[in-house]
């Protein structure tokens, strides 16, 4: 048997630590909740993503009565720039939420869904997406990809040919 170990490694910042492309993604990331149809949790996200080649793109949580049928703001996001632009690259996502019920002042940190479908854009794109999630009281982890938060993740391979 052996035992093996993983490290995380992501770091913890305050808002003006950023520089102003980031701060910018945050701040887009906070309107973004302001999009969000969540009448049945109130829990309200938003998600802002920077292309390589400089636009913005946001997305949040749409819910539905059939809760399942519901989207969070990640993947409601990372769709919307997948459709947006098919060959595009994706440089830094920023994700945000606020709620008068939930507790909201420590980062959001993405559902493993949305995990493994951001995920599946780093291997499109051959490049590491980076993190910034926000807290509330203006505290910040960073990543500097999103494999980082689920080390292990699904992912299909062909079989090598057959001879
Ligand atoms: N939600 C997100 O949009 N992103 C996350 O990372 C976690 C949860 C949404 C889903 C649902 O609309 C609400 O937050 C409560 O779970």
């Amino acid at each position: 048997m052996q035992h093996k170990e993983l490290k995380i490694v992501y770091k913890e910042l305050a808002l003006d630590e950023l520089n102003a492309v980031q701060k910018n993604l945050i701040k887009l990331a906070i309107a973004a909740t302001q999009q969000a149809y969540a009448p049945y949790s109130e829990f309200y996200v938003g998600c802002a993503l920077q292309m390589r080649t400089g636009e913005v793109l946001s997305g949040s949580n749409q819910e539905n009565a059939a809760y399942p049928s519901g989207l969070c703001a990640e993947r409601t996001a990372i769709y919307h720039a997948g459709h947006t632009y098919p060959n595009g690259t994706i440089i830094e996502i920023a994700i945000a939420a606020r709620s008068d019920k939930w507790k909201t002042e420590n980062p959001v940190i993405p559902c493993g869904a949305c995990m493994q479908a951001m995920i599946e854009y780093e291997k499109k794109q051959g490049s590491l997406i980076k993190l910034l999630l926000y807290g509330n009281d203006a505290k910040i982890y960073q990543l500097s990809g999103i494999k980082d938060l689920m080390p292990f993740q699904f992912e299909l391979k062909v079989q090598p040919e057959r001879g």
